[in-house]
Order: C-alpha cells, then structure tokens, then sequence
C-alpha cells in the first residue's frame, strides 16, 4: 500500500509541485513580480486549486485504505484453560483473534475464521456441528477440512501451545495453509 502512495505521489502529485516551485522560482527570480498578469495570476491560482483537490484525494485515498490492525491480531493470544471447550463441544470464539479453538479426539485445533475461498468470515453452526461461510457455501467439519462448496483447501490453522497451567497460547501471527487434516496438526490438551 505505501509503495502503491508512492507511485501515485510520484506520478500525479510531484510533478505538479515541482512545476509550482519552478513558477514561483522563475517569478522571483527575473523580477516578474512586476510582470505578473492577469493571466499568470489565473493559472498560479488554478494549480494551486488543483495540487491541493490532489492533495486532499490523497489524503483521502491513505485514510479509506490505511488497514486497521486490531491491537490483538498478529500477536500471541492467551486463551485461559477454563474458556478450552471439551472434547466434542462447540468450539470457543476468539474475536479479537480471529480464531476458533475447537477440540476433537486427536486434540484441539486454532482455526482462522477467514474462508479460504475469498476471505469471508466462517462462523459456527451450532445446528449443523460444523463452519458455514455465508457467503458462497463452503463448509467444513470440526478438523476445518472442506466438505462442501467452493474452498480450495482446509481452513488455515494458526499455531499453539499449552503452559503449565493449562492456558493456551495461539500465535496469530503464525497462520499456515495446508491441504488436509492429519492428528499431528492437533494439540493434545492436558
Ligand atoms: S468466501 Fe467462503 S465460500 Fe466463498
């Protein structure tokens, strides 16, 4: 995204500046203050309107587009051992995170809430026993494996531990793909 401001600033906006600067240079610098028109005065005032309405889309442009990092995603997350769900249950949410912890026979699992197909958010479905994504279908079992719609892989797993007092810490800055489920992508809980 900064290199993308870059360019823009490099290809609309600083060609512009500069041709302001070598104006006001030239004005200066030859005594044109005195030949200083109607006209010249027309056009000075034009381009500066129009550096800063560019100034003020791009202004706007970094605003829209800045990404707003929650303050807990990308870090490590402590999960306490009484929130862990038991064997079989529904599986604890973690908003700020954006993961589930969801414990099966083999262990538990951290599994990114974004679908693989285009990123919508999956949520439990607490009816069926598995994640719906609302928005083109895909669904997945409690592995977050894939058992219907268009996903092309597993929902991502994020990577954890467990301390001794039976916290579990989620890396959300650890995320990684896979194409399906074995028992040793699982944690086996104390
Ligand atoms: S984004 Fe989930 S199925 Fe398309």
């Amino acid at each position: 995204m900064v290199a993308l401001l870059r360019t823009l600033f490099g290809l609309v906006l600083a060609p512009l500046l500069v041709r302001f600067v070598v104006l006001l240079g030239r004005l200066q610098g030859h005594g044109a203050m005195r030949r200083y028109t109607r006209r010249t005065f027309l056009r000075n005032t034009v381009l500066g309107s129009v550096i800063v309405v560019l100034a003020q889309i791009a202004g706007g442009f970094v605003y829209f587009f800045w990404p707003n990092k929650t303050s807990a995603f990308g870090t490590e997350i402590t999960v306490p051992a009484s929130a862990i769900p038991a064997v079989g249950a529904a599986p604890y949410v973690n908003q700020a995170g954006k993961f589930y912890i969801i414990n099966n026979e083999d262990g538990a699992l951290a599994l990114y809430w974004k679908c693989p197909h285009l990123g919508c958010t999956v949520p439990w479905n607490e009816t069926e026993g598995d994640f719906h994504c609302p928005c083109h279908g895909s669904i997945y079992d409690r592995h977050g494996v894939r058992i219907a719609g268009p996903a092309p892989r597993p929902m991502d797993l994020m990577s954890m531990t467990q301390d001794a007092s039976g916290n579990v810490i989620v890396n959300t800055g650890n995320i990684s793909e896979r194409s399906g489920y074995s028992p040793d992508q699982a944690l086996k809980l104390r």
